[in-house]
């Protein structure tokens, strides 16, 4: 059976509400990502037991810091078993390299993939810190060092989609964040888009938070998701 394409976002302060919405979910329908807000309250521990579980984790910890560091990080993070790390693309070549090198060779090692420019930041914030391009210029070149670091994939926009497969090839794994089903709440998310249109647009995987977290029947609210993009075919 073909795993899900989406990864249920565990934006938690406490592990005990994490783990309750997991006894609800299974890995056939989802994968689980552990974010900074999560790791620093109940580190490994935590990502061990959904791990454990059967749970495919994304342990979203945005690793940027110099190249042994990162490798040394890459490495522990690899040890807990997870199923794909990340790192900051703007810590370079060097740095990404290391990365892949932590990560090391083995079949189940996790996939390593890049934050390109933060979708947070606009043209002016890029001009502060004396970057020089438009946002989509800039993504697509630390997009493509990625790629040449030996990384599986990165974090974008499902907007950035169609034009990152393009340039870098369909197994150039893309993570898109930004999504709301049919009908949900946009929250604070400024540019959204269906399942359905991310995966058509290229995305492999799709980061859904609060439409399933805080959802009033989570389960129900995936099988919805899995429904909408039932029609269409899938990677794994
Ligand atoms: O609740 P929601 O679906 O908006 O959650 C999206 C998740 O994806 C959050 O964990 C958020 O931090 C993350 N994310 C994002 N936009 C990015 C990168 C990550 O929303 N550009």
């Amino acid at each position: 059976m073909q795993k899900s394409p989406i990864i249920v976002a565990l934006d938690f302060n406490l592990p005990e509400v994490a783990l309750s919405l997991v006894d609800r979910l299974t890995p056939e329908l989802c994968r689980l990502k552990v974010g900074k807000q999560l790791f620093t309250i109940a580190g490994p521990a935590l990502v061990s037991q959904l791990v454990q579980r059967g749970f495919d984790v994304f342990l979203d910890l945005k690793f940027h810091d110099i190249p042994t560091t990162v490798e040394l990080a890459s490495r522990a993070a690899a040890s807990l078993g997870v199923w794909m790390i990340n790192v900051h693309a703007l810590g370079g070549t060097d740095m990404m390299r290391a990365a892949r090198a932590g990560v090391g060779n083995a079949s189940d090692r996790p996939m390593l993939i890049a934050v390109t420019l933060l979708t947070s930041m606009n043209a002016t914030d890029m001009a502060d810190i004396g970057l020089a391009g438009t946002p989509e210029t800039v993504v697509l070149r630390l997009a493509h060092l990625a790629q040449l670091s030996g990384l599986d994939g990165v974090v974008c926009s499902a907007q950035e989609a169609t034009l990152l497969k393009q340039h870098l090839g369909a197994d150039f794994k893309l993570v898109t964040p930004g999504i709301r089903p049919v009908s949900s709440e946009q929250d604070d998310q400024q540019r959204v888009m269906t399942p359905v249109a991310a995966l058509m647009a290229g995305s492999d995987y799709l980061v859904i938070g609060r439409p399933v977290t805080h959802a009033p029947d989570p389960l129900r609210a995936l099988q919805d998701i899995h429904q909408q993009i039932s029609t269409i075919s899938l990677g794994s």
